[in-house]
């Protein structure tokens, strides 16, 4: 017989830890990066990939914050195509860099054509997403990149997962989940990638680990040919193209176009 006395409550729900991450940036997107910030560290990583990627090629932005500083770096010489979870974030990055083109959304559940880029970067937004969903996402974005491509991403040096209460005095709880830097080694490989650079990035009393690796093919475990890395002659050259297909995008007269490839599948 039923209890008389039983209530039945309404099933708690618990706090996604995604809905935590947009709400917390929306919140703290200005305080966390102003509109014309820089930082050399950026400028440094962004120098990595134009060593190693073509100009005119095709970069995606996974997690772009407000776009500044790398997306605006990134686009003077590739088509670049940034992903961001918060709104608040995409608003003003479609402000800052008009060069590129910015889609609100999870990457965990965006969609891309297959080898549709040449990079994809994601630097501290990884540590953001539950860490069950990142060998599943880092296997995503090996199939988003041609065989060849290139990876550069900020990831966890120790393992941690946890929130923190009014983050930078936005009032919101920010979440954050990552794993240990071995355990990344291990999943990139099994993505198929081959790691190139691999550094501490010191950050207060911890930091964070930065990963610079190759696609070796789509399907992992399968041998490729280790992408050229461009000659200091051929870079030289490369400038001055890049000079002059910086200047439409500064002086806003046309941008690049997407290309078909790129377009997201939402
Ligand atoms: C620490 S900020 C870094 C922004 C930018 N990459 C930079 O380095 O300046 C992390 C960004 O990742 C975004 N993000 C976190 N989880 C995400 C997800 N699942 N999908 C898309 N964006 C996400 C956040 O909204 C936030 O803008």
């Amino acid at each position: 017989m039923a209890d008389p006395w039983a209530v039945s409550l309404p099933p708690v729900d618990p706090v996604d830890p995604k809905e935590q991450v947009r709400r917390g940036y929306d919140a703290v997107s200005a305080r966390y990066r102003g509109d014309d910030d820089v930082d050399e560290h950026y400028a440094e990583w962004e120098t990595l990939l134009r060593q190693r990627v073509t100009p005119g090629g095709r970069v995606l932005d996974l997690g772009c914050g407000c776009g500044v500083p790398l997306a605006r770096l990134l686009s003077v010489r590739y088509q670049v195509v940034g992903v961001d979870i918060s709104p608040v974030q995409v608003g003003r990055a479609r402000r800052l860099v008009p060069a590129a083109s910015f889609v609100q959304g999870d990457m965990t559940e965006i969609d891309f054509e297959a080898g549709a880029f040449d990079a994809v970067v994601s630097l501290f937004a990884l540590i953001h997403v539950p860490l069950a969903e990142q060998p599943a996402m880092l296997r995503r974005i090996a199939a988003w990149l041609r065989p060849g491509g290139w990876l550069l991403a900020t990831v966890g040096e120790r393992a941690w997962t946890g929130t923190e209460d009014d983050w930078l005095g936005g009032g919101a709880t920010m979440y954050w989940s990552h794993a240990d830097a071995d355990s990344y080694r291990t999943w990139l490989d099994e993505a198929g990638f081959v790691i190139d650079v691999d550094r501490f990035v010191p950050e207060g009393e911890g930091g964070h680990r930065l990963l610079l690796a190759w696609l070796r093919s789509a399907a992992a475990g399968q041998p490729g040919e280790r992408p050229k890395r461009r000659r200091r002659s051929e870079f030289a050259t490369t400038l001055t193209e890049d000079r002059a297909m910086a200047a439409p995008a500064i002086t806003g007269l046309s941008r690049p176009r997407a290309a078909s490839g790129m377009a997201a599948t939402l």
